[in-house]
């Protein structure tokens, strides 16, 4: 089927994908406008592809909204995301619902203010019986982080005799990963022209096509995702194989 000025295939549609959504800064700063105007548009280009996916069909999305390593920024800019992403959840859960979409987060609590946590342990709640797709937000979410808890988690049972290391295989491991039953990301985007991953999925990656832009992301479109889509089902993946 033709989406959005690209030929693309349902039949063989991704997954699962891992969007980095990367140059909200550099997008605002050359319009003369604040970080956090950045932000805001960043959110409105999100917006814009979930509305799209409903033509579009992919079940599971992964947005990189905030890394580990983002706390690293000014006071004042961490301060405004967590603020925006209280915002997103109360203004957004309704019509995410309305979609049947599902909100997931992946990542760590630690360090999230106590309503925050309650905010989107909520959502989760709220939205666990939707069943079409899944918005999976990667909130202070860090590959390493992902790992060396699901190790930390591993170390336990282990101790308590729950689980025997010889049992411990890929599959096992990703039982004690932040969202065991989502697939891993056939296809990863990343905007802004960075290429590199920013510690997002790093074990679930181990086999995603990786897609690159230099499209800052407020300016990503529905027709970027689709040639994204349409570039990805043109690749071959042999996982090893010949
Ligand atoms: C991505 O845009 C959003 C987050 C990391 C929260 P940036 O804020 O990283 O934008 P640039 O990279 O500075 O342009
Ligand atoms: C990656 O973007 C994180 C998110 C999109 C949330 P960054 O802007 O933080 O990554 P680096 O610093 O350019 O690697
Ligand atoms: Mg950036």
């Amino acid at each position: 089927m033709r989406l959005y000025g690209h030929e693309i295939d349902p039949k063989t549609l991704p997954g699962h994908v891992g969007i980095i959504m990367d140059g909200n800064g550099r997008w605002a700063k050359a319009k003369g406008l604040s970080r956090s105007a950045g932000h805001e548009a960043g959110f409105r280009a999100l917006d814009r592809l979930l509305n799209a996916n409903k033509e579009i069909g992919v079940k599971v999305l992964t947005f990189y909204a905030f890394s580990t390593e983002n706390w690293k920024r000014p006071a004042i800019e961490v301060k405004f995301l967590m603020a925006m992403a209280k915002k997103v959840i109360v203004e957004y859960l309704d019509t995410l619902m309305a979609n049947d979409i599902r909100f997931v987060m992946t990542g760590t609590f630690e360090g999230l203010s106590s309503d925050l946590r309650d905010m989107i342990q909520g959502a989760m709640e709220r939205s666990r019986h939707c069943k079409s797709y899944i918005l999976n937000m990667a909130f202070n979410y860090g590959g390493r982080k992902e790992i060396i808890d699901a190790v930390r988690r591993i170390a336990a049972d282990s101790a308590e005799k729950k689980l025997k290391p010889d049992t411990i295989d890929d599959k096992k491991f990703a039982e004690y990963l932040y969202s065991p039953g989502i697939p891993d990301p056939d296809l990863i985007i990343r905007t802004s022209g960075e290429l590199r991953l920013s510690n997002f999925l790093l074990w679930e990656s181990a086999y995603s096509e990786l897609w690159f832009t230099k499209k800052l992301w407020p300016d990503f479109h529905p027709k970027d995702f689709c040639k994204a889509i349409f570039d990805f089902q043109h690749r071959k993946r042999r996982f090893g194989k010949v």
